[in-house]
């Protein structure tokens, strides 16, 4: 019988971190949180859930907001379709379910955005179930306990990790121990630089009795990342600005941003035919008014934004004049915020 969870346990007992949603009797609470922490860190994810849980305390009133309004509470979280899936994930529990989160992992597997890890940590936390978890942070800690060499990035590691994360579940306690490995993860077990000497499972990890801790996890090589160059034009008129609605779906679907397009050769050489080529817009560049870099997970792209003048223009009803003053109130990704900053100081939000 392993040692492990007895240990990590009674590591948890003292040492849990204090985060606003453990404790919380509130599956939809468990939840949201685990939505957001998906992709994103704990310190980033607090202050979010707070604000969110104020704004949409229940599944229905999630379900009874607007998209607009969801994803203006999620802007600058990232990864958006996040956030429209839990919008509809809501609606289909407001709808089918009378407000109630289904009890089991594969009902919750059915919902939009619910994956196997979401459905593990809802299940285990919040309705007290005996099912594992998988995460970045668990993959690392196991990897060192058990010092796997196979990547944890391939589909067989991938098979090896979450019956791993499954052979040591303690019988009731399966929510307790999966945050443990998560806060042992995010605390002592790091990527760079593990206190081993603190670890209490120290005693337990293969790697670290071979010195190899910091070669675990083995992930495969990745391929490098491609840089995009685009131009973005900004066009003002009568105290309003131009702004494109993104497709509902894909990266930043259903926000708002500049129009803008990709060029391969001098930005302000190119963007009229540039942009001509990616929108309903014919216009003239100003002036730079600045360049903006931002990396995303797949590509890093550099934007250089433009005051224009607007030549010509055909009905697009994805185009939108705003007042600068309203900015604010449609959601945008970091770079059109940016942008929209540069404008307007009203469009500075807090958080
Ligand atoms: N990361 C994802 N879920 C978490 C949780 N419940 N506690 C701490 N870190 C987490």
């Amino acid at each position: 019988m392993s040692k492990i969870p007895t240990k990590l346990l009674r590591w948890y007992k003292l040492n849990a971190r204090t985060l606003p949603w453990r404790g919380h009797a509130d599956p939809y609470a468990v939840w949201v949180s685990e939505i957001m922490l998906q992709q994103t860190r704990v310190d980033t994810v607090i202050p979010y859930f707070e604000k969110w849980m104020t704004r949409f305390p229940t599944v229905e009133s999630l379900a009874q907001a607007s998209e607009q309004d969801v994803l203006n509470l999620w802007e600058g979280l990232g990864y958006y379709s996040r956030a429209r899936n839990l919008h509809k994930a809501a609606r289909l529990v407001a709808e089918k379910f009378d407000g109630q989160l289904p009890h089991t992992v594969d009902a919750l597997r059915m919902l939009p955005g619910i994956g196997r890890y979401t459905a593990g940590a809802i299940a285990s936390m919040a309705f007290g179930l005996d099912e594992p978890v998988l995460d970045g942070n668990l993959r690392r800690v196991y990897a060192r306990l058990f010092n796997i060499d196979s990547p944890a990035d391939s589909p067989q590691g991938e098979k090896l990790f979450w019956s791993i994360a499954s052979e040591n579940l303690p019988k009731g306690k399966a929510g307790d121990y999966n945050q443990a490995l998560m806060d042992l993860g995010a605390t002592i077990c790091t990527p760079q630089n593990p206190r081993c000497l603190i670890c209490p499972l120290m005693g337990e990890c293969a790697a670290q009795k071979l010195g190899l801790q910091e070669l675990r996890p083995v992930l495969k090589a990745k391929a490098s990342v491609p840089q995009y160059v685009q131009v973005a034009a900004v066009i003002e008129r009568r105290g309003r600005v131009l702004l494109a609605k993104r497709p509902s779906r894909g990266l930043l679907g259903g926000l708002w941003e500049f129009p803008n397009a990709r060029v391969t050769g001098d930005p302000a050489r190119m963007l009229k035919k540039a942009i001509r080529g990616a929108t309903r817009l014919t216009v003239r560049a100003e002036a730079e008014l600045g360049v903006i870099q931002h990396a995303y997970t797949h590509f890093k792209i550099t934007v250089h934004a433009y005051r224009c003048e607007l030549l010509e223009m055909s009905p697009d009803k994805n185009l939108k004049w705003i007042r600068l003053g309203e900015l604010e109130d449609y959601p945008m990704g970091k770079i059109d915020r940016q942008i929209a900053r540069k404008l307007s100081p009203s469009s500075l939000r807090a958080g």
